[in-house]
């Protein structure tokens, strides 16, 4: 049988093939985003413990209620408003579900969904599979900034969706009020949902506030807003999102979303509730957490030709490795998991045309001793490359 993909030009993500490639070299993964370091202890005894409560059993549809309070409370802290655990919150699993159901739910065939290119590489492919298509504007490096102008001069009878993200992964930059401010204009009295993807919400640098669509009185009326417990806890493998939205627009994701994974593990819900109960403080480390991170990264690089550039939010650093060559990122990337042992991931792949870029991602999430050896490699790569 002929089998036809819905999806031929779509390969494993780069995420995986680098970490694929790490193992297979033995190298130093700094490249996909996950951390190396364990949990809160008390997040996982909350976890023992409900399981042994026996809390096993299919969790609703929507999410735990007492997660779902949990959530409320956070974003009434976070956003200064109460949002509805009936109606506007609906857990998934990790964001990428919530991101899946949302693009379902709004786009349908010969719709159009802008992106921002470099963009998380999971917009696509769902947007595709609703039988739609992206719009790809391209932010250019090492900025990174958006252009509302160009936004607007992209805008057809087709376009429903408008996806944005920051704390932006992999640029590491931020939108403020006034982006937010300019996409409510390209969009007001126009057809266009926002999908905001804010996994990173809680990972903004040298004091910088971040700017939730759900603060936005005009913009939370027409968003999903995506967030993760996986970046929030340090559980990546815990799956664990949920998305929040106005009831119109949460009952359309939710008929998605219960075909598609119908709930998420129970034992999970109830253990970041209880977690949540016990330290609703939690979260609001995070960002001096990662800067010490972020700083001690880029102290070490500083000078080695991988340039740190400015980071501004999301547990990554971007390095321009130009002083050291000026050969493709894919290229210089896989030259850096033979060479040097360590993994990296480049930045084109999130592109549809990328332009020309000398720049690597580097995930922070890690213990410093492995950001030490991580830079340790790095630098003994640039002698090599320049003495
Ligand atoms: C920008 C962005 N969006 C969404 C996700 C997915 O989040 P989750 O792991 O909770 O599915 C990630 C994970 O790396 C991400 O970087």
């Amino acid at each position: 049988m002929r089998f036809n993909s819905k999806l031929p030009d779509v390969g494993t993500t780069i995420f995986t093939v680098m970490s694929r490639r790490a193992m297979d070299e033995g190298a130093l993964n700094i490249g996909q985003g996950f951390p190396d370091y364990p949990v809160d202890p008390r997040l996982a005894a909350c976890l023992v413990e409900v399981v042994g409560e026996g809390r096993n059993q299919y969790a609703p549809m929507e999410g735990v209620m007492e997660l779902r309070e949990q959530i409320s409370a956070k974003l009434q802290t976070s956003y200064g408003r109460r949002f509805d655990p009936h109606t506007e919150i609906t857990v998934t699993c990790g964001g990428t579900e919530a991101l899946y159901d949302a693009i379902q739910a709004v786009v349908g065939p010969g719709d159009e969904a802008i992106i921002f290119d470099p963009a998380y590489d999971a917009y696509e492919p769902a947007v595709r599979l609703a039988g739609g298509r992206c719009i790809r504007i391209a932010l250019a490096p090492p900025a990174f900034r958006f252009d509302w102008d160009e936004v607007r001069g992209r805008l057809t009878d087709r376009t429903r969706l408008i996806i944005i993200n920051s704390p932006q992964n992999p640029t590491c930059t931020v939108a403020d009020g006034d982006d937010l401010n300019a996409l409510a204009a390209v969009i007001r009295d126009r057809p266009i949902t926002v999908l905001a993807d804010e996994v990173y919400e809680h990972v903004l640098y040298d004091g910088r506030r971040h700017a939730s669509v759900l603060a936005h009185p005009e913009l939370r009326e027409c968003s999903f807003a995506v967030f993760s417990f996986g970046k929030t806890l340090h559980a990546t493998g815990w799956r664990v999102g949920y998305c929040v939205a106005p009831p119109e627009m949460t009952r359309e994701l939710r008929k998605v979303h219960q075909f598609n994974t119908f709930s998420i593990v129970s034992p999970l819900q109830y253990a970041i509730a209880r977690y949540l109960t016990a330290h609703s403080e939690a979260w609001t480390g995070l960002s001096a957490f990662f800067q010490a991170k972020r700083d001690l990264l880029a102290g070490l690089l500083r000078g080695s030709g991988f340039e740190p550039i400015p980071a501004a939010g999301t547990y990554f650093q971007l390095v321009d490795y130009s002083a050291l060559g000026s050969e493709p990122d894919t290229d210089f990337a896989d030259r850096l998991i033979r060479e040097a042992k360590i993994a990296t991931i480049p930045l084109s792949p999130f592109y549809a045309a990328p332009p020309a870029m000398t720049l690597l991602r580097l995930c922070i999430a890690k213990r410093d001793a492995t950001l030490e050896a991580a830079a340790e490699r790095l630098r003994a790569f640039a002698a090599s490359r320049t003495g």
